[in-house]
């Protein structure tokens, strides 16, 4: 019997490896599959709830890691994971996405001799002041089996010389997880428990550093929302770095008195999927957020200059609005009155990515 290590470890981890968990149930006898939770997340809200809307079981080895400076966690994530690995000796460990667990892990198993499978591979936004670019840089350029979501990340990988035998084009495991969760999440009575009832609304998500660990960019996001709150209801779940750098900023009351503004604590999967899915607009900085609206064909602006996942732009309804503001109102309240770019799905994000991962696991694992 072969033995596959999954790693998750942050919020976006979660619905990429609920599929593969269960592709490779599957194959129970021949592969067994566990799971590591590094901690890198660790409140409720953060992780928790996760596993109880994907029907996970519960994690076989939790690191406990937490917060921390980049090194701090990187580093403790390394020293525990290593732990594992030593007395576990597995034949594989998967790693998925960009963040700081994918990187430690894949370091930690490739010196100890354990091939690794990066599931996401090939996303470049060629930002390298981004943790997560240099994060998906250095974890591409040691893994064994590179798993690629959509075609750029095999143009890029080519082009940084990867061999051709460790890319395989499979499609994107979080639309699996999407496809496989969609009917359950409309069953989600969170609009009602807002007061939405059938009212239209926009949702917003932000977290990433360059927008929120700044005084004058938050600033500049609430302003943005004081145009837009006569037009429409802002959704706002809050993530904790977002909620922590407004407090710090003393600007919480600011955003208290914008009425059609409902800030909440983060959601769990299958709410936030039932308000992505009847929302009239989404406002993010998050990466899996504009796949999922591609997907689901509902409008998304991306604050940021650049996206890693192209293809939701070049075909789907993803509009990147940089750090402009002003243009992110504009583009706002065009989609709300109803000016709204078509879309289509990608090749191969058809909820089947994490069955084809699974089959060549096995095959490259018992070849
Ligand atoms: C991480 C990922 C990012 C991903 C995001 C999704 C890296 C470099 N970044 O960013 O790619 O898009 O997760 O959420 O790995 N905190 C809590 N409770 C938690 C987790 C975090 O309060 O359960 C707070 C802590 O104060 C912490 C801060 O949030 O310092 C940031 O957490 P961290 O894991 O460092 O990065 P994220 O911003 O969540």
């Amino acid at each position: 019997m072969k033995k596959i290590l999954s790693v998750v470890g942050a919020r976006p981890n979660f619905m990429k490896v609920a599929p593969l968990h269960r592709a490779f149930e599957q194959y129970k006898g021949p592969v067994s599959h566990q799971m590591v939770h590094t901690g890198q997340h660790y409140d409720r809200a953060m992780s928790k709830v996760f596993f109880e809307d994907l029907e996970l079981p519960q994690p076989d080895f939790y690191l406990g890691v937490g917060s921390g400076t980049h090194a701090e966690q990187t580093a403790k994530v390394m020293v525990e994971f290593e732990k594992v690995l030593v007395e576990q000796k597995p034949d594989l460990v998967i790693v998925v996405g960009d963040v700081n667990s994918t990187v430690a892990c894949s370091l930690v198993a490739v010196k100890l001799g354990v091939p690794v499978a990066h599931v996401e591979a090939g996303l470049r936004s060629f930002d390298r002041t981004m943790p997560e670019e240099i994060n998906r840089l250095v974890t591409d350029a040691i893994a064994d089996f590179l798993f690629v979501s959509e075609p750029s990340g095999v143009r890029n990988l080519r082009s940084e010389g990867v061999p051709e035998e460790k890319i395989f084009f499979v499609g994107n495991v979080m639309i699996d997880s999407l496809i496989s969760y969609r009917e359950k999440a409309r069953r989600s009575v969170i609009r009602k428990d807002l007061g939405l009832g059938g009212a239209p609304y926009m949702l917003v998500t932000l977290h990433r550093p360059s927008n929120v660990d700044d005084k004058q960019s938050l600033s500049r996001i609430l302003a943005a929302f004081e145009r837009l709150a006569n037009r429409t209801a802002i959704v706002f779940p809050i993530h904790p770095r977002t909620r922590k750098m407004l407090g710090e900023f003393g600007l919480m009351d600011r955003a208290n008195a914008i009425s059609s503004l409902k800030l909440l604590e983060p959601l769990g999967y299958l709410d936030f999927l039932s308000l992505m899915e009847q929302a009239q607009l989404v406002l993010t900085d998050s990466g899996g957020i504009q796949e999922e609206t591609t997907y689901l064909g509902v409008p998304c602006l991306t604050l940021r200059k650049n996206t890693e996942r192209p293809v939701t732009v070049e075909v789907g309804t993803n509009l990147l609005c940089g750090d402009d503001l002003g243009v992110g109102v504009e583009q706002s309240l065009a989609i709300l009155g109803g000016r709204k770019k078509a879309g289509i799905v990608p090749d191969l994000w058809d909820g089947k990515a994490a069955q084809r991962i699974a089959e060549i696991v096995i095959s490259k694992l018992y070849s």
